[in-house]
């Protein structure tokens, strides 16, 4: 169901969730500090209890009502890069009325959208909203209301009209729980070349490190982003099983060569992901979403040529993980 604004300002300060945009990827929206409210959004995405929550908030205002102690060159990074698609992993006080989102952990994740709709709602409710990607544990996540509806549809109470995520991938995440040292958990737009720039051109002597996807951090030991059709990367169109129904997936000019190649197998479906990488962010999401809609025997993805931007290493990594999971 469709919900306005005050309809979702109503459910959420009822214990309620729904799904509200934001301009990274819908998220399903509960009152952090609220028991009920989070239990519904760990059974709605069926999510292991153990994986917390991402604490989002209007402002750094509202965010000093709930966190006393901030590193130094904090106030300044989050006036730069928020209200915008990063998360901040900081210390919570203890007894925190937060920790229900965090299961527990004394570190929490916060966020400032700055997706207008998502502004309005959280300045309605005036307290902090715990919101994991609007997708049932292990999906993909969603980036237009009709994708929240048609994954969790029946288990919550609406979603918020918002027109497409224009990033399209989930935020960036980064550790600021050191002094000296800002660590990538989780790579996206805002990645090491905008950091480490920040830092220099302010002199704050801040380090900045992308860590390895094998770190053993929440979030990292579960399965994500997941597409029902199994992917590869792909090589040669002599590969292609005969007879098999499949895609192949690419950047525009790929699928162009290969659209002026015969295709003499005429199973095979030509997915366009987009001219260039921020479109294939924007649309990344509802691409594997139409694939899955298509029922295939398997599909392909062409290997996007190395650049050396944070876009790049944020697209490589979902892909990755995506065909990894694949072959499990
Ligand atoms: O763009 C985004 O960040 C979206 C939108 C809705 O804001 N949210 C999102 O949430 O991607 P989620 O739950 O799908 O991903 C958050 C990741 C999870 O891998 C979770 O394990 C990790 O952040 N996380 C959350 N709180 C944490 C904490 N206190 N300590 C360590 N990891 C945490
Ligand atoms: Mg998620």
């Amino acid at each position: 169901m469709i919900l306005s604004v005050e309809q979702a300002v109503d459910i959420l300060k009822n214990s309620g969730v729904v799904a509200v945009p934001t301009e990274t990827v819908y998220g399903l929206a509960g009152v952090a500090t609220d028991k009920i409210a989070i239990e519904k959004i760990f059974k709605a995405k069926n999510r292991p209890r153990d994986n917390p929550l991402i604490c989002h908030f209007s402002s750094f205002n509202q965010v000093k009502k709930y966190i006393d102690y901030f590193p130094r060159y904090f106030e300044r990074l989050i006036e730069e890069f928020s209200p915008g698609p990063i998360s901040y992993l900081l210390n919570l006080p203890p007894n925190s009325p937060l920790l229900p989102a965090t299961g527990g952990l004394s570190k929490v994740i916060i966020r400032i959208p700055n997706h207008p709709i998502f502004q309005k709602i959280a300045k309605l409710i005036d307290l902090p909203l715990a919101a994991p990607s609007a997708n049932t544990s292990t999906k993909f996540s969603a980036t237009t209301s009709r994708m929240v509806e048609d994954d969790l549809g029946e288990k919550i109470a609406g979603v918020v009209e918002g027109g497409s995520s224009s990033f399209g991938l989930e935020s960036t995440i980064i550790d600021c729980t050191n002094e000296n040292l800002v660590q990538i958990l989780r790579p996206g737009a805002i990645g090491l070349i905008e950091l480490k720039n920040f830092f220099s051109k302010n002199n704050l002597n801040v380090d900045v490190q992308q860590l390895s996807q094998t770190k053993n951090i929440p979030g990292n030991k579960y399965r994500h982003y997941s597409p029902h059709t199994q992917i590869s990367y792909f090589t040669d169109l002599k590969k292609i099983p005969t007879g098999a129904k499949v895609a192949i997936l690419g950047i525009e000019k790929d699928i162009i060569s290969l659209k002026s190649q015969s295709l003499a197998n005429s199973n095979i479906n030509l997915i366009n992901l987009g001219k260039d990488l921020k479109e294939v962010a924007h649309d990344f999401y509802a691409k594997l979403y139409y694939l899955d809609s298509l029922n295939l025997d398997q599909a392909f993805i062409t290997p996007f040529l190395k650049e050396k931007s944070s876009l790049w290493l944020a697209l490589q990594n979902k892909i990755d993980k995506i065909i990894i999971q694949s072959k499990s």
